[in-house]
């Protein structure tokens, strides 16, 4: 009550909320446009970890403040953090669907003494461009290079990677390729594709024509990836025996209905399979369904982003609801914690999430949904992208 006052005048005599008893955390996103289901999931893992732990982190009401930002915009994405930490007063910044935006927001996180949370954005440089940066995501050398191995063990020896040309792509060409030959496999062929890349027939055509026994594929989750192995399958590759491997970013759960058929017996790793087997899972699951409205929507980000809120929570009681940005990130290095995914840690060193990524195939249930099935987990996997760009 006395701090209610005392913040009261305050916010009366600065003209401003800075000590107030609400924490704003500004969320930047996909809420719209094609990829606007992307941005739905963040906030119904937000939604959802709020609704299991409250809004309140001691005397702290935690209040989160939604900009949209439809698509890679690195121009856009800076001045909408600007404007939240500006004229929000935000002690918080979280979010960041694509690389380009989480990049074009580091340089002004010191200044502004607001940590960032990313909670999808996987080029692994991201965290090397301010000590300020979290991920509770992954990278796509995380989930790239267990692939590689699994290709190998399939008895595939060549392989023609495509990926779209930007961060993320880059570092799952060369994940997958640095795993692959490692293996004694072979990449014939490496197709970067511009990130707007959406007929997909003539690179189907490249792919038969190179002789490859298999393919290797990163596209960002979205309509891209939807198009990407409808184009495999009915341009006939599928039928030829060209086996397809990719990390999970291919085969999100809200993707399949779409996809039916044409996605069985694909086989990924990744991070997070809304099936996964686990108490903490099935917990996470009935509060993200009721968040989300539609089950059948939900998909990855929304784990990056229940955990993302995992961490500003730590970050909160740490600082005691004050504003420092390097003492909010200094209380989560080393932190442990059970996810919706499974056991998971904050590397202190990288400040990137430690976890095991699944090997998972495509499958249809019994009551004719599909589903990915986890087969095979890699456990405790770091991020091999850090020591790659050292
Ligand atoms: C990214 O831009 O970092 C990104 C976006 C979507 C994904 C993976 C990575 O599925």
């Amino acid at each position: 009550m006395k701090r209610a006052i005392i913040a009261a005048f305050a916010a009366i005599i600065l003209g401003s909320g800075a000590y107030a008893d609400t924490i704003k955390i500004g969320v930047v996103g996909p809420f719209s446009g094609p990829f606007a289901l992307q941005g739905k999931n963040f906030k119904a893992g937000i939604d959802a970890y709020m609704a299991m732990h409250g809004t309140t982190v001691g005397d702290d009401t935690v209040k989160i403040i939604y900009r949209d930002l439809p698509a890679a915009d690195p121009a856009q994405s800076k001045a909408l953090a600007q404007e939240l930490v500006v004229k929000e007063k935000v002690q918080y910044l979280a979010g960041f669907y694509f690389t380009p935006d989480a990049m074009a927001v580091t340089p002004i996180l010191k200044q502004a003494d607001v940590p960032l949370i990313v909670m999808n954005a996987a080029t692994s440089a991201i965290v090397t461009k301010s000590p300020l940066v979290v991920r509770t995501s992954f990278t796509t050398w995380q989930t790239s290079t267990p692939i590689a191995k699994v290709a190998h063990d399939a008895g595939v020896a060549k392989v023609i990677s495509i990926v779209s040309d930007y961060g993320p792509g880059i570092d799952a060409e060369n994940a997958f390729k640095a795993g692959f030959e490692k293996e004694g496999g072979a990449v014939v062929e490496a197709i970067r594709m511009p990130l707007s890349t959406n007929d997909f027939s003539p690179i189907m055509q490249r792919i038969k024509d190179s002789g490859a026994q298999g393919v290797f594929a990163f596209l960002p989750s979205g309509p891209t990836t939807l198009g990407f192995v409808k184009a495999y399958n009915e341009n006939g590759l599928k039928a030829a025996g060209i086996k397809f491997f990719a990390p999970g970013d291919l085969t999100q759960e809200s993707d399949l209905p779409a996809l039916g058929d044409a996605a069985l017996g694909i086989q990924t790793t990744f991070h997070y399979a809304v099936s996964h087997d686990s108490p903490e899972n099935k917990a996470f699951v009935e509060a993200a369904s009721k968040a989300i409205g539609n089950p059948a929507e939900l998909s990855f980000p929304s784990v990056g982003a229940f955990d993302g809120m995992n961490v500003i929570y730590k970050m909160i009681e740490a600082t005691g609801g004050e504003q420092d940005a390097q003492k909010a990130v200094d209380a989560v290095k080393g932190l442990s914690w059970i996810s919706p995914r499974g056991p998971v840690s904050i590397d202190p060193e990288s400040r990137h999430i430690t976890q095991n990524i699944y090997l998972r195939e495509v499958t249809k249930a019994d009551d004719g949904s599909y589903y990915n099935k986890e087969i095979q987990t890699f456990e405790k996997q770091g991020d091999p992208g850090l020591a790659a760009i050292k």
